[in-house]
């Protein structure tokens, strides 16, 4: 057997730090997460516990409808459905692939909101991200880019919103976690390229990998998968040295992951537990940007409150050792609280994965 079969053999008897995590906090609560089937897969586990046996796929618990996986991932459709109660998202423009990059409508866009972010509407771990955006050359190779890896060909434009990231994470209805996901900025000297400065990034030990597995917080970059294309739609290239001044996020990857479950407003925590029950998604993960600052006070309302604070997506399916492994602050028990609600362990919410429950209504955000 050659050393490169070994190293597959090897790699596919691990688990997933998301699944070794799942078993730590089940065997904390008494349960037990096995493997669901012979053929060792990381996608699913068999939960055990209180007379009960359930199977789960990663984060997905066993009540989540595929629906309300396929209507979360559609930025588009379900930012509409969030605005309708009133919660704060940014405007934005879809384009599909008939649409032309640098037609009126990309540059309206542009010239209405001066610096603009373009995503795949069905996007996912900040994957064809390019934030940023000033000019049309920029926005048109950013637009071909999303849509290339977006499913259905389709580009969404928005404002780009200043501050930070907060992820706020829901599982079985209620809010019980919150983090800041602070992004690896490459700064420009001139000098150093985007590849040697993420290779000195990779240096912290607090990055893991499939090939160095260890329950930590963060994944060691890799830098033609992160940032080739994204350079490439800047005009940028990744061997060579960034121009001085720039300052280019890597939207897929943490630079730190702080707790911040105290600090943030508890009427925020509402508005995550609202989202999520419009989408019927019952484990969730919210992303929403702007300063810290709009996030230690309660949301401001009106058709403008995007602008101080915004979802940005809700993620069916969430990272929740960003809680569990958080590079500042306190670990959150989100495992646990996950794997009580999969089990319906005492004093856990019950089954809520319905679509547009009868929360829905709840007038968050309206003033
Ligand atoms: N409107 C925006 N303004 C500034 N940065 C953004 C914006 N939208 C996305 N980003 C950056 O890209 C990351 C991923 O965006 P998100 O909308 O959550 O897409 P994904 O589905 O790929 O996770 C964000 O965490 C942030 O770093
Ligand atoms: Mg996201």
């Amino acid at each position: 057997m050659s050393a490169e079969h070994e190293d597959e053999g090897a790699r596919a008897r691990r688990w997933s730090r998301t699944n070794l995590l799942i078993m730590q906090a089940a065997a904390r609560l008494g349960a037990k997460a096995e493997p669901l089937s012979q053929a060792r897969t990381d996608f699913f586990l068999r939960l055990r516990g209180e007379g009960r046996s359930v199977i789960i796929s990663k984060t997905r618990s066993p009540f989540l409808t595929q629906v309300a996986q396929t209507l979360s991932n559609n930025k588009k459709v379900s930012r509409e459905l969030l605005a309708a109660i009133g919660l704060p998202v940014p405007p934005d423009l879809l384009l599909d692939e008939g649409d032309d990059p640098r037609g009126a409508a990309a540059q309206g866009f542009l010239r209405r909101f001066g610096a603009v972010v373009v995503k795949p509407n069905w996007g996912n771990r900040g994957v064809g991200v390019t934030p940023g955006i000033r000019e049309m050359e920029g926005l048109a190779r950013a637009i071909s880019r999303a849509q290339a890896i977006d499913r259905d060909e389709e580009a969404l434009l928005e404002p780009h919103l200043e501050g930070t990231n907060v992820r706020l994470t829901v599982i079985g209805g209620r809010c019980v976690a919150a983090a800041e996901i602070v992004r690896p900025l490459l700064r420009g000297d001139g000098v150093t390229s985007a590849a040697a400065a993420i290779a000195a990034l990779n240096e912290d030990p607090r990055r893991g990998s499939w090939a160095a597995p260890a329950l930590v917080a963060m994944d060691v970059i890799e830098a033609e998968e992160a940032m080739a294309a994204h350079l490439e739609a800047l005009g940028l290239d990744l061997e060579e040295p960034l121009p001085a001044g720039a300052s280019i996020e890597i939207t897929s990857e943490e630079a730190e992951v702080i707790d911040r479950s105290d600090a943030i407003d508890r009427a925020w925590f509402e508005v995550a537990e609202a989202a999520c029950a419009r989408l019927g998604v019952d484990v969730g993960g919210v992303d929403l940007r702007g300063p810290l600052a709009s996030f230690v006070r309660a949301p401001r309302g009106g058709a403008e409150a995007w602008r101080e604070a915004a979802i940005l997506e809700v993620n069916a399916l969430p990272a929740l050792h960003y809680h569990a492994l958080p590079t500042v602050g306190a670990p959150r028990p989100v495992f646990e609280a996950f794997v009580a609600y999969c089990l319906s362990l005492p004093g856990a919410p019950g089954p809520c994965a319905a679509i547009g429950a009868a929360d829905d209504q709840r007038a968050v955000n309206s003033g």
